[in-house]
């Protein structure tokens, strides 16, 4: 499988960069960053130009991470106003509802009024330049016109997808101290409504939140409940407020979004993004990596509760003047064609989705996709977690008919875009490898002392030097941030990830190699589930851990201690992974719960997770060394109880 290569499509000669361009650019980017990055940077508007590239050090004495520094400029002005001259009445948003039939059109034009207003909405709920506004929407036009409109005035966004419970809401409220919630009564997602507003209220009951307006747009029907001097309705608000705000010029390293992920340890960090750099690599890359071509219908199926949404479903779709299908549904409602349906009825070229997505339409059978025309596609794309050869090959030859480049494109919330993918008709693919790293990006393999290995080897990936759309800090916590990505090796950002390069250059990204799981392409703690399952009142102690899992990649595997005297039985395991589904939300729900008496540790108390990893993946003959356990019947006990994940 290695070795395969797929042919270069026919339109590869016009492509945004041939392998020839990639190889030139490549070597610039490395030799002359300042050169490169500052001539790349002209395809943004900067209201005040910057004279200073890059500015950058991983090294303890003199970490920073500064890129165009003294640049101004507005996000939202480069996603919108630089395009009103040309593309007014382009379509820039196109909005398909969880209901066929559901759809908008938002014009550039549109764009600039309805965000202009909201804007001005928020400025007269006293929000100022820096403030913090906690977007908590489903997958509606609303949502892109919050992000722009906090980018307008200078405020910092922080999204928070709507699967997640009220307590996930209400801690990264707190977490950034947001004093305005914009929300909607309710989403649809599959035909089921979502409670939104109702999480909302539970999320400010609780202790610590301090929040002052919620905005609610009206958009299920659902009944809410709007608490007096507090609660607000959009579309009257948005009547009220002019339809003229100007752009604030922002420092290019003034802040652009929060957006919270996990790690392998404590609570979920806020990732923070700059202005300028930010926009600069989503907007490069989704110009390169997507082959993006004016006119073209641009679908990144992601929800923008991501970083996969914020920068291709909005961000750098839109500085480009491309026009961004946003849907708000499923893949398979009303049944496993809707996605290729959605593809023929906007003629899309480009499709950009997590494999966890394909895993489950391809097992429904070729015939759904089949019946569809889906001439339009140029190109595929795929994100968020490895993708198995099986599912490579069914989206090239049965979604793409054999016809589109796969960009694997490899990344995560931390670095604000693609790092390592190939670009479309200039490099070669082969199925499951991210291939090459993009011009600016310096993987390097490592061991786990830090030794740099060369060549065809395989090890934990670190990237040498700093990218413009590099995360900045956690939002609150420098210290962490430094500790978290630029201590394991020092001098490097470290990953997480482990990865394997072949003789041909190309990376495969193996997985996390610390203590996050990847769940449908989401992340996940294992910390953040264990302590969840602590909170509960019968319980002991928790010990998650990730395991294989058919269609989403990775599932959640739980053992659990019960406090002494508590009865095991299937009511309580039922009641524990709903415990833990309410506390977090539902993607973080148990695949298997198993209880445990006593957990296998060493003398010294810790936690063996290399031992549960093995029962999680029923790996019992491949346990290792397990003498330095302090009570080895512990394991025998878990192995002969293993559940067989439902
Ligand atoms: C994993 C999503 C293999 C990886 C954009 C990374 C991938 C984590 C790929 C980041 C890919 C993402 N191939 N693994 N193409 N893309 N990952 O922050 O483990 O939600 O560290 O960002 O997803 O997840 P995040």
């Amino acid at each position: 499988m290695d070795r395969q290569m797929h042919p270069v499509p026919d339109w590869a000669g016009s492509a945004s960069m041939t392998a020839e361009g990639y190889r030139v650019a490549y070597d610039a980017a490395r030799t002359d960053p300042d050169g490169y990055w500052g001539e790349q940077a002209q395809r943004l508007d900067w209201i005040t130009p910057f004279t200073v590239v890059k500015d950058t050090s991983f090294a303890e004495a003199d970490f920073r991470i500064n890129w165009f520094a003294d640049g101004q400029l507005n996000v939202a002005a480069n996603c919108i106003d630089r395009h009103l001259d040309t593309r007014a009445d382009q379509v820039a948003i196109l909005w398909e509802g969880d209901a066929p039939g559901a759809e908008r059109r938002i014009t550039y034009r549109d764009l600039h009024e309805q965000v202009s207003r909201l804007a001005n909405v928020f400025k007269r709920l006293g929000v100022a330049r820096g403030d913090r506004v906690t977007i908590y929407l489903p997958m509606i036009p609303e949502a892109a016109f919050a992000m722009l409109a906090c980018a307008r005035i200078g405020a910092v966004h922080s999204i928070v997808f709507g699967g997640f419970s009220p307590e996930s809401l209400a801690n990264r409220i707190i977490d950034c101290d947001s004093r305005i919630v914009i929300t909607a009564d309710g989403g649809c997602r599959g035909g089921k409504p979502v409670p939104l507003k109702a999480n909302v209220d539970a999320a400010l009951d609780h202790d610590g939140v301090a929040v002052d307006h919620v905005v609610v747009v009206r958009h299920s029907g659902t009944e809410v409940t709007m608490k007096p001097g507090r609660d607000q309705d959009y579309a009257t608000l948005m009547a009220q407020a002019s339809p003229d705000c100007p752009a604030a010029p922002m420092g290019a390293e003034d802040p652009l979004f929060i957006l919270y992920t996990s790690g392998s340890t404590g609570k979920p960090k806020g990732v923070l993004h700059s202005s300028g750099g930010y926009l600069l690599w989503a907007a490069w890359t989704h110009q390169h990596v997507f082959d993006y071509r004016e006119g073209e219908v641009f679908w990144c199926a992601a929800d923008v509760g991501w970083v996969t949404g914020h920068s291709y479903v909005v961000y750098g779709a839109l500085a480009n003047g491309a026009t961004t299908l946003m849907y708000e549904g499923v893949p398979n409602y009303p049944d496993h064609s809707r996605f290729w349906q959605i593809v023929d009825k906007y003629r899309v070229a480009t499709f950009y989705a997590a494999p966890t997505a394909l895993r489950s339409l391809m097992r429904e059978g070729d015939e759904w996709v089949k019946k569809t025309d889906r001439s339009s596609l140029r190109i595929l794309g795929s994100v968020g977690e490895p993708i198995n050869p099986e599912a490579w090959e069914w989206f090239y030859r049965v979604v793409g008919d054999s016809r589109c480049p796969i960009v694997d494109t490899w990344w995560q919330t931390e670095t604000g875009g693609h790092l390592i993918a190939p670009l479309p008709g200039a490099v070669p693919l082969k199925p499951g490898s991210a291939t090459l790293p993009l011009p600016g990006v310096l993987p390097q393999i490592v061991d786990a002392e830090g030794k740099v290995l060369e060549g065809a080897t395989e090890g934990n990936l670190v990237i040498a030097d700093s990218w413009p759309g590099q995360m900045r800090t956690v939002w609150g916590d420098h210290d962490r941030f430094f500790q978290t990505y630029f201590t394991t090796y020092p001098g490097k950002y470290f990953t997480g990830d482990g990865c394997r390069r072949d003789e041909d250059g190309y990376y495969w990204i193996t997985g996390r190699v610390d203590d996050v799981i990847n769940v449908s392409g989401h992340r996940m703690g294992t910390a953040e589930v264990e302590s969840a399952l602590v909170a509960h009142a019968k319980v002991a102690e928790a010990a998650v851990v990730g395991m294989p899992h058919d269609l989403k990649g990775q599932g959640i595997y739980a053992f659990v201690t019960l406090n002494s005297g508590v009865e095991e039985d299937e009511a309580l395991r039922a009641e524990l992974v709903q415990w833990v589904r309410r506390e977090i939300g539902p993607i973080a729900t148990p695949d298997a719960l198993q209880f445990a008496p006593a957990l296998p540790k060493t003398r010294s108390g810790k936690i063996m997770r290399r031992i549960l990893r093995k029962i999680a993946e029923n790996q019992v003959d491949a346990l290792g060394d397990t003498s330095t356990l302090a009570d080895p019947a512990v394991v025998d006990h878990l192995v002969a109880n293993r559940i067989e994940p439902g």
